[in-house]
């Protein structure tokens, strides 16, 4: 199922690694903390609005309005959160397993006077504490590569989920067997940031076992991966906030110059739904 590395994700390590890295949430982000999307080459949109962009991606596939409610699982800082209930009008309850994202996340709403429309709780994905079938929708943007394993949390996004509803997520996966020369590049990201990659094959046969159907998955890579890890390279090399977000955190071994030329690491955005 997940890879063959070693990396075997606590909760409790994640989370303070994300307490950590709250620096992350800059001017360069925009406040997202995931990839940005680019259609074309000659397309030049910052980071931050390419980041805004791959969320208004997902979002339209939720299908969500006012009248709905959405759950974002590993929700980072809300910016996602937040831009959703602005497009859709739909409540965002965004879950996280860093004390200080959640504490972030609310301020920011709070700022933005979205009180009432987004709401952010520290909890994990693994045992959610939500009812059965209590949301429209649910939202993971590069989030579950984090679990420690991602057929039980597609499985209590099913439990949580109405019938109908509808999970869009983007995942870090291995799209071809790591080349033996990337191999200790590749294995040093997923140990700094307490990452799994699953394989391709993978993802239908856990949707399936944990009771969705699936009906979309978008090899995304070539618009987001590369691009993105330029811009941070970028950055971070001229002395900018994320190189001391990075140093921050204690990951400074981190660097996104080397991932540029990982091509088997890849994204992928992947939609399914609750049978009726
Ligand atoms: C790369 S960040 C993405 C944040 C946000 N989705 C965004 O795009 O801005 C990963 C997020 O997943 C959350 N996360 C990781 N493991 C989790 C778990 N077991 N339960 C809930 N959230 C988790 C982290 O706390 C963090 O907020």
């Amino acid at each position: 199922m997940s890879s063959a590395h070693t990396v075997f994700p606590v909760p409790e390590e994640v989370g303070r690694l994300y307490d950590r890295l709250t620096a992350l949430d800059t001017a360069q982000t925009g406040g997202s903390l995931h990839l940005g999307y680019w259609e074309a080459e000659d397309d030049g949109v910052p980071l931050a609005e390419a980041a805004d962009r791959l969320t208004d991606m997902m979002t339209d596939r939720l299908r969500v309005d006012g009248s709905h409610r959405v759950l974002d699982v590993g929700c980072g800082v809300g910016q996602p959160a937040m831009r959703i209930a602005r497009r859709t009008g739909a409540h965002v309850t965004g879950i996280s397993v860093s004390r200080g994202q959640v504490a972030r996340a609310t301020a920011l709403a709070g700022a933005a006077g979205l009180s009432g429309r987004v709401e952010f709780r520290y909890a994990d994905a693994m045992q959610l504490p939500f009812e059965d079938n209590s949301f429209d929708a649910v939202i993971a943007i590069e989030s579950v590569f984090h679990m420690p394993d991602r057929e039980q949390v597609f499985r209590e996004i099913r439990r949580v989920l109405r019938p109908g509803g509808r999970l869009v997520l983007t995942d870090f996966f291995e799209r071809a067997p790591i080349a033996a020369g990337m191999r200790s590049v590749m294995d040093r990201c997923l140990r700094d940031f307490i990452m799994t990659l699953a394989r391709p094959e993978d993802y239908v046969p856990m949707l399936s076992r944990a009771g969705l159907r699936f009906t979309e998955l978008l090899d995304i890579t070539e618009q987001s991966v590369r691009r993105t890890f330029e811009q941070m390279s970028k950055a971070r090399g001229d002395g900018g906030e994320l190189r001391t977000a990075f140093d921050e955190a204690a990951v400074e071994k981190f660097g996104p110059a080397d991932m540029v030329d990982v091509d088997e690491f890849g994204s992928v955005l992947l939609s399914a739904e609750k049978p009726l």
